[in-house]
């Protein structure tokens, strides 16, 4: 069996809540003490063990210059996803950046067109909005599309914003908030349509190692995805490491990695060398924590359900296929993400944050925490009227 086969059957401890509250990061930091957050995307449990090592022993060893040649990475991802999702990639086309924002932004600057809008796929990531501010372009909203089979792309309003002349998607895949890994068929049918019109996928696949089922890398999906895509990913969602700062960009054609090629070199210089390094040793050597954390993540979606049900069963709620995120329909209930800060003193993310008005009777919870803040969150929650 290959060292990054599903192997460990032990589950994973977060802190205790006082301990938590001393954390120097922005979600322990950005409401007073009496709030509980529960809205950035980052995970209360602690970090693996040999990363936690690596960092260790360069702080001690002064090892804090600028990155240089870190080969390491790509090897590491390459042995990690041919063994996770029997995806062999092209380690020589791997190019770090700083994080999955900053190598998005870049990826859109040397390559969009003037005039031209980026697809997104509502509700979604508010960084997504905020990095087309920062560029000064328009969103294109092709919302997904909520069917009994539970939320899919909608291929055909893609198609008519390719029609319109705008020839980029930011996908999201799994997919934030709403937590759908897509399947190969409905990637291997974006692939083709965005090739027919020669337009491209940037697939932000930072939460794919958290996927409970099947996870499809958009560039697995054949010749249409791999002359259309880059991925843009990072070790820093799913071995908690967001406040170290590196990501990569990845392609496996010709034609896209002459289109990353147009991105400042100075990427690379830009990401952190603590980052990089923990990053490699992540999908080297971090698979039998990622494994604990997707089975302590599976039983925590399923206790976000059981508890919901028992009190508050008029917020609707669908198990996410991937990652730590929940988003919950409050339409049932007079409750808003507002209200919940103000009254009950737990943050949620608000629903208009992923895609504006439309999503105003939903909120978005972190579930990578203990089933005792889990439920905690929810107590508290509970007491208001509705
Ligand atoms: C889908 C998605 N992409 C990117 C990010 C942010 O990544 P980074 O910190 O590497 O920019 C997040 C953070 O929550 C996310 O959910």
């Amino acid at each position: 069996m290959g060292k990054n086969k599903r192997v460990n059957d032990s589950t994973i401890k977060a802190p205790a809540l006082e301990q938590l509250y001393s954390r120097h990061s922005s979600k322990w930091r950005r409401f007073a003490a009496d709030v509980l957050p529960m809205h950035v995307a980052e995970m209360d449990f602690e970090i693996a063990q040999p990363i936690s090592t690596l960092i260790t022993r360069m702080v001690g060893e002064s090892d804090l210059g600028y990155l240089g040649p870190v080969p390491e990475v790509a090897e590491a991802f390459e042995s990690f996803a041919q063994e996770r999702w029997n995806w062999k990639i092209d380690p020589s086309q791997l190019k770090l950046a700083t994080d999955v924002g900053l190598a998005t932004v870049e990826y859109l600057r040397a390559n969009l067109r003037s005039g031209e809008r980026v697809i997104v796929n509502s509700p979604v990531y508010s960084g997504f909005y905020e990095w087309l501010k920062e560029l000064g372009v328009e969103p294109l909203d092709v919302a997904l599309l909520h069917t009994d089979a539970g939320w899919r792309l909608d291929l055909a309003g893609i198609e008519s914003a390719y029609q319109a002349g705008h020839l980029h998607l930011l996908l999201c895949n799994p997919h934030n908030p709403v937590g759908r890994a897509f399947d190969r068929d409905e990637l291997t049918a974006l692939a083709a349509l965005s090739n027919r019109y020669g337009a491209t996928v940037i697939s932000d696949e930072i939460h794919a190692p958290l996927t409970f089922a099947e996870f499809v890398p958009y560039l697995s999906c054949g010749d249409a995805a791999t002359e259309t895509g880059v991925v843009i990913t990072s070790s820093s969602k799913s071995w908690n490491l967001a406040g170290l700062k590196a990501a990569f960009l990845l392609t496996q054609s010709e034609t896209m990695a002459a289109k990353v090629a147009r991105l400042p070199p100075a990427l690379h210089w830009r990401t952190s060398i603590l980052g990089a390094f923990a990053m490699a040793e992540a999908y080297n050597a971090g698979v039998e924590w990622l494994d604990a954390t997707v089975k302590t993540l599976d039983a925590n979606r399923k206790h976000l359900a059981a508890e919901l049900e028992r009190l508050l069963p008029e917020v609707a709620y669908e198990l996410p296929e991937a990652g730590y995120l929940a988003w919950l329909d409050l339409r049932g209930t007079t409750l808003t993400a507002a209200r919940i800060l103000e009254e009950a003193k737990v943050s949620l993310v608000p629903g208009p944050d992923m895609g504006g008005e439309t999503y105003a009777g939903f909120a978005r919870l972190n579930f990578g925490t203990s089933p005792e803040i889990i439920t905690h969150g929810l107590e508290r929650i509970a007491k208001l009227s509705r």
